[in-house]
């Protein structure tokens, strides 16, 4: 039976978003030389004109602390052959460990780290930042990128709900 209303609100809204399933991302960013990325699964197009990208960074998170100084983000799309990526960036923090020891990557537009197995990717541009709740929305507006003419099956959050997230948000 599904709640009815009463307090039981939050957690049949826990429930319902358990039922969603929609594309998860690797998100990159670089200030004072210091690189940091995580797995994010709270995102959406927001504009088509102009273009604009929400990205949702949780505050607990190593990668929120370097954006808030950044300009860019680099959001990656992630094949469903590269579960590790997904691992390395969603269990992994860069509060301890440096994840880019870890995989390949190369240094793309705006100095943002470009995962090398990530064939679609976007570079944008950080105009605005909202509270949100715990997590903070990093408003961004592309600025370069790559997108492929076809790609495979992408990783989506049934995929990787049971990882063990480097912090909980
Ligand atoms: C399924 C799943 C979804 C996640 N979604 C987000 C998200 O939308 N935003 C976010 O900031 N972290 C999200 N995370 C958590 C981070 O990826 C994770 O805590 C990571 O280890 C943080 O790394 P960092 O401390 O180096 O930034 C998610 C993790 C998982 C497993």
């Amino acid at each position: 039976m599904g709640d009815q209303g009463g307090d039981g609100g939050a957690a049949s809204f826990d429930s319902l978003v358990g039922l969603l399933d929609y594309p998860m991302f690797v998100v990159t960013t670089m200030a004072d030389g210091h690189r940091s990325g995580c797995l994010v699964g709270f995102t959406s197009q927001t504009s088509i004109n102009p273009p604009r990208f929400l990205v949702g960074l949780s505050r607990r998170n190593h990668t929120f602390a370097v954006a808030q100084d950044a300009e860019y983000l680099a959001v990656h799309l992630l094949p469903r052959e590269e579960l590790a990526l997904a691992e390395l960036f969603g269990e992994k923090t860069g509060d301890t460990e440096d994840k880019f020891a870890e995989c390949a990557w190369h240094s793309g537009p705006q100095g943002m780290p470009i995962l090398d197995a990530a064939p679609a990717w976007f570079v944008g541009h950080v105009i605005d930042r909202f509270d949100l709740g715990d997590h903070v929305g990093h408003l961004i507006e592309p600025v370069a990128g790559n997108a492929p003419d076809e790609l495979g099956d992408l990783i989506t959050f049934s995929d990787v709900r049971d990882l063990e997230p480097g912090h909980n948000a």
